[in-house]
């Protein structure tokens, strides 16, 4: 990754959010007058983004990345915390400040078949979000769906085609066309490349770092390959359970990573050079319910170096110096131990 945003003010900053889905109760259930129950899928998270700063998110599978996300670009209500924009209360907002939010944090998703209406032809998807938001005036919306489309490096006639008409990773560029038109301060991508053939994988990873670069956006890239994550990210926040267990400089937290999950996950396999998904049995034991998360710290029941304590204290993201959090009773025994402590036998 090249540059760092170390110094640049966060732009959005989120503390202790929260979302949780009531499940639907078997017909037993419901005759039994039993409590509705609910899954906490976003459990507390805290982290930041900057300007001209990608942070990479990740986890496994399950673990409230799409939520997080879902939350932050306002598909989903949290039922608790706060999201600042730009100084504002994000949560807070109504009417024209609300559609200006919408606007300046964008999602880029990751089905790119899904997200696109197959009706609408390319020119007039990106046109109807230029012209919904005023971005330009009427006359000047064809010329503005051509320099869009520059952008993405897609050829102009790409306008009058139809979504069926192009690959997925001509349908990912056109996704993330439809996201800039509207001149996004912050983008969040959900999983962008993980439905795309390996092989145009790089390309669309490429076209977010120089886009990233040339328009200065604050990225928020979530992932569960950790390779891909090095690669794109000045920082990294990893997620377990919910929560952000961990989140440092890329490098730093690569090379010497702190939480006993991280550890595990980053040990486990040498050079990181693999996804989550094929280093699940990495660490030991299942992931917990998010129905019935465990008291006390999230990871205790898989933690090879768990304490009475971690059963019952939830471990708060602690500053460790600078710019580095750790959510661990432990983190500061656990960095001076080799990597592999943390990895079940
Ligand atoms: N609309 C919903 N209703 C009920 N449960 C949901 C809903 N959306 C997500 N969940 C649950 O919330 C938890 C977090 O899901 P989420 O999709 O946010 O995880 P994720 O980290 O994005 O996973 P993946 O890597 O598979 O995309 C999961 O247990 C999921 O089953
Ligand atoms: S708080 Fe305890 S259980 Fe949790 S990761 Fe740290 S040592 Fe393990
Ligand atoms: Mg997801």
């Amino acid at each position: 990754m090249i540059g760092t945003a170390d110094t640049a003010e966060p732009i959005l900053v989120v503390e202790g959010l929260k979302k949780s889905f009531a499940l639907r109760r078997p017909t037993l259930d419901v005759l039994m007058r039993r409590p509705v129950k609910t899954l906490r899928a976003v459990d507390g998270v805290s982290l930041s983004v900057a300007r001209g700063e990608t942070l990479g998110v990740v986890g496994e599978s399950g673990c409230g990345k799409s939520t997080l996300a879902r939350c932050l670009v306002r598909l989903y209500e949290p039922d608790a915390g706060s999201v600042r924009f730009g100084g504002q209360d994000a949560l807070a907002l109504s009417g024209d400040d609300r559609r200006a939010y919408n606007r300046r944090v964008q999602m880029v998703f990751q089905d790119p078949y899904g997200s696109l209406n197959p009706r609408i032809s390319v020119g007039d998807a990106l046109g109807e979000a230029l012209s919904v938001h005023r971005i330009v005036p009427s006359g000047e919306i064809a010329a503005r769906v051509g320099a869009l489309l520059d952008l993405v490096h897609l050829p102009r006639d790409a306008a009058s085609r139809y979504p069926h008409e192009f690959s997925g990773g001509q349908r990912q560029r056109i996704g993330i066309a439809r996201a800039l038109a509207v001149e996004p301060s912050v983008i969040i991508a959900d999983e962008p490349v993980s439905a795309l053939d390996v092989s145009v994988q790089a390309q669309i990873v490429n076209l977010f770092l120089e886009l990233q670069e040339r328009l200065g956006l604050a990225l928020l890239f979530i992932t569960h390959d950790l390779r891909l994550v090095r690669h794109i990210s000045h920082r990294v926040a990893v997620m377990y359970l919910g929560r952000v267990v961990e989140t440092g400089a890329t490098e730093a937290l690569f090379n010497a990573p702190r939480h006993p999950y991280t550890r595990a996950l980053m040990s486990a396999v040498p050079q990181v050079a693999v996804g989550l998904r094929s280093q699940r049995e990495a660490v030991r034991g299942e992931l917990p319910s998010p129905v019935a998360p465990p008291p006390g710290c999230p990871f205790h029941p898989r933690c090879p170096i768990a304490e009475p304590r971690c059963r019952e204290i939830v471990p708060a993201l602690d500053p460790r110096g600078g710019a580095w959090e750790v959510a661990c009773h432990l983190a500061g025994d656990v960095a001076s131990a080799p990597a592999r402590a943390a990895v079940s036998a």
